[in-house]
């Protein structure tokens, strides 16, 4: 072992150090050496001791502590092998004249990240009924309990075929569209499968239209990977391919939620399909059809997908079982055009090799025992019952101020406000009623917001659904009573 100066030299600190042996940045549970240690860089570190200055003999800081020397010494050793002290031999050991800069930031950066809330309108919560729990539960141990080697070594970048073929299976009786398993590649979710796709496809700075109003985080990770999103405005038809064309012709990819429009609901109709899929072809381009929510279809069947129609040549598919099970299990998936299937196979490898495999079996069961389609089912008349509830009590409640066209299909909605109304209107309100969901102006990148709001209603208990509407509505009408009119010139 190294020797270690004892701070028995010429110079040796005389007073005792102030030391801290038992405040939160102490781990009651570590060993004396770690918590003196720990003591230590909170003293050096909050300036309670100054670069330079001696630390106290290991005999003398023993007796201060009641550690024993040993603990001390090993103490001081860290502390030198992490830059916060230095030793000269026969003088003894010092605080370091620099201290390591993470450490010094730590004490003024406090982090802080808001959790996200689950209250009424929050998006994306769910309620998983309690026989599909138990029937998970189920399935999820006896999983762990027969654990085969297959789990003990890496596994195949795209998820395990077991899932995979449940997920084709599904694909065919959900949304009539027919793959093989190998085309299918599972992800911790949809903007997961959307970042490794478009990272084997697109260049960084290469161009993507996106639904304006559209889902802001696809947005989000398309700029945080590089890419330029190119907002195309929506109408009731779905997104505007003649002016997607117009703004942003040599796009490379377009992201799109045809069967239920992100936020606006809208269901991309049968000529705008075949229009985006023209484009497509024409420009070489890739189309991403996010089809999150089509499994909660309330009303009349919806339209073959784009991927169906396109039989999974320039369109990749994109699912979750975010909203059919639950978020937490993080399992998304995407159908890729063959050809897709090494480069994007290549770049998953490349990026975190393989999703983890424990859980795709029990997800697996669930889709094959029927255990899924069941909880689907209720899960889709407990939802029409929240959105029915919510969309009548903003109504009523706001005395017809705001509209609340019932979606076909999904777990949220959109209330609107007059479009004349100053968008900030929406904005009091809300921060008024306290709740959550998003304003509709959140969704849009460049065409003028419409003001309103974007509600969640699946996963909340019908009660507190409606008392939160109650208030949301209750704050419209006194925001409207105080708030400003868009001159018509600057309309829509
Ligand atoms: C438009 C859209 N796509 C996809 C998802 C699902 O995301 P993930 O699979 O990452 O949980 C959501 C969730 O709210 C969504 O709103």
């Amino acid at each position: 072992m190294r020797k270690i100066p004892t701070n028995s030299g010429p110079s040796p600190r005389k007073a005792e150090l102030p030391l801290d042996l038992s405040g939160p940045h102490i781990t009651a549970s570590a060993a004396s050496q770690h918590r003196l240690y720990q003591a230590l860089c909170h003293a050096i570190v909050g300036g309670l001791v100054k670069p330079g200055e001696p630390l106290p003999p290991s005999r003398m800081l023993a007796r201060q502590t009641g550690f024993r020397r040993n603990a001390v010494t090993t103490a001081y050793e860290r502390l030198i092998a992490d830059g916060f002290a230095e030793a000269t031999v026969g003088s003894g050991t010092f605080v370091a004249s620099r201290i390591p800069a993470r450490a010094a930031d730590a004490r003024q950066r406090k982090i802080e990240i808001a959790p996200p809330q689950h209250t009424p309108f929050a998006l994306g919560c769910t309620h998983i009924d309690e026989r599909a729990l138990q029937n998970f539960r189920a399935f999820a141990g006896r999983r762990l309990r027969t654990f085969g080697p297959e789990h003990l070594h890496y596994g195949d970048p795209r998820g395990t075929r077991e899932l995979r073929a449940a997920i084709a299976d599904h694909l065919i009786a959900a949304r009539g569209l027919r793959c093989d398993p190998d085309q299918i590649m599972l992800a911790s979710g949809t903007l997961h499968a959307l970042r490794i796709v478009l990272s084997a496809i697109l260049k960084p700075g290469d161009q993507i239209w996106c639904e304006d109003p559209g889902y802001p985080a696809a947005r989000r990770a398309f700029e945080h990977c590089g890419y330029r999103p190119a907002p195309v405005p929506v109408d009731a038809s779905g997104l505007q391919v003649a002016k997607g064309r117009a703004t942003a012709p040599t796009a490379r990819a377009a992201y799109v939620t045809p069967s239920h429009q992100f936020p606006l609901g809208v269901q991309m109709s049968m000529p705008r399909r075949l229009e985006l899929l023209d484009w497509a072809r024409e420009a070489d381009a890739f189309i991403f059809e996010d089809d999150y929510d089509s499994e909660f279809r309330y009303d009349g069947a919806p339209l073959l997908s784009l991927a169906g129609i396109d039989h999974l040549r320039r369109v990749i598919y994109m699912g979750t079982f975010s909203k059919t099970l639950f978020p937490g299990l993080r399992i998304g998936y995407c159908a890729l055009p063959e050809r897709l299937v090494g480069p994007v196979t290549a770049a998953r490898a490349a990026l975190d090799r393989f999703p983890g495999t424990l859980l795709e079996g029990a997800v697996a069961d669930m889709l094959n025992s029927g255990a899924f389609a069941a909880n689907l089912r209720k899960a889709r008349k407990r939802y029409r019952e929240a959105r029915d509830a919510l969309a009548a009590t903003l109504t009523d409640a706001s005395d017809g101020r705001l509209t609340v066209p019932v979606p076909s299909q999904g777990l949220h909605l959109v209330a609107r406000l007059d479009p004349a109304t100053d968008p900030a209107v929406a904005a009091q309100a809300k921060a008024a009623a306290s709740v959550e969901g998003w304003l509709l102006a959140e969704t849009y990148s460049r065409a003028r917001p419409l003001p309103g709001f974007v509600l969640g209603f699946s996963g909340h208990p019908i009660p507190h659904l409606v008392r939160a509407a109650q208030g949301l509505a209750k704050e419209t009408l006194v925001a409207l009573r105080t708030g400003r009119k868009v001159p018509k010139a600057a309309r829509l």
